[in-house]
């Protein structure tokens, strides 16, 4: 039997958090995996990383050159990227704010996805997922209400992908993790006046989340194994919203 040439996984805000323990699972899976973060750094497990703002359709198609040259087109999409600046309501968040949030939660997914999709199914493999939010489920004070939007629209948007790729080789899902322990939640307690044990007294299991613990959620959905799960949401979230 030919032995199956190496996967090449790209995680996009691969930086610190759910995207680096990301690309440490991916890479302990065995892909061979790009990192994609908005700054020159160096991301521990990276085979490969490679700079831009995915919010820049540009940058989005330079990067892929770059991957395509340097390892091969993506077979793998993790959309990672994404969070919000500052809570805001319907009535206080601006147009300008909507539509940032919008461009980094929804747009940049979709826009990356549309460049690597061809390939993939030209390949009859492909593997694209999305890490959502709980608020997609769960909605709570104190969130940004166009973040929530976003991410409520990409388990839309996924389940029409998934349901425009069935059949091809390609899957499409989403990974919704609820309060995560990141370097992103530290710096967000650091500037409210919440308390880490507050967020944790407010789910079920009473603790915070671990960025491996969502990676492992991504590892499955990549996985070859993991070929007739398509169109799902995989919630990662101590109990807070259940199926
Ligand atoms: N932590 C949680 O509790 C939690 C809960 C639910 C969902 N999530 C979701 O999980 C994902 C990862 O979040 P995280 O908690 O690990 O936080 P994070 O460390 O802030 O990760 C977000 C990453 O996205 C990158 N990014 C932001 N805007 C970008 C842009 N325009 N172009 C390129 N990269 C950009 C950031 O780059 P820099 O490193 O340069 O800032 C950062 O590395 C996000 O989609 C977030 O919405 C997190």
């Amino acid at each position: 039997m030919t032995p199956r040439p190496t996967r090449v996984a790209l995680v996009t805000g691969a930086r610190r958090g759910i995207g680096a323990a990301t690309v440490t699972a991916l890479a302990e899976a065995g892909l061979q995996v790009v990192a994609a973060v908005r700054s020159p750094t160096s991301t521990p497990g990276a085979d490969l990383t490679i700079t831009g703002d995915v919010t820049d359709a540009g940058d989005v198609h330079r990067m892929l050159a770059e991957v395509a040259d340097r390892l091969g087109p993506v077979d793998v999409l993790v959309n990672n990227a994404g969070g919000f600046l500052r809570p805001g309501t319907t009535l206080d968040t601006t147009k300008e704010e909507w539509e940032q949030q919008l461009a980094l939660n929804l747009t940049a997914p979709f826009v990356m996805t549309q460049a690597v999709l061809p390939g993939m199914i030209a390949r009859g493999w492909g593997r694209i997922v999305t890490i959502g939010s709980v608020v997609a489920r769960a909605p709570a004070l104190g969130n940004a209400t166009a973040y929530v939007a976003a991410k409520a629209g990409v388990v839309g948007w996924t389940r029409q992908l998934a349901l425009e790729t069935a059949g091809t080789g390609v899957t499409a899902n989403v990974v919704n993790p609820g309060t995560t322990r990141t370097e992103h939640l530290d710096d967000y307690l650091r500037d409210s006046d919440r308390a880490g044990a507050d967020l944790a007294a407010s789910i079920p299991m009473g603790r915070l989340g671990d960025p491996a613990e969502v990676a492992a959620a991504v590892r499955y959905l990549v996985g070859e194994d993991a070929g007739f799960t398509t169109g799902i949401s995989i919630d990662v979230n101590g109990g807070v919203a259940m199926s």
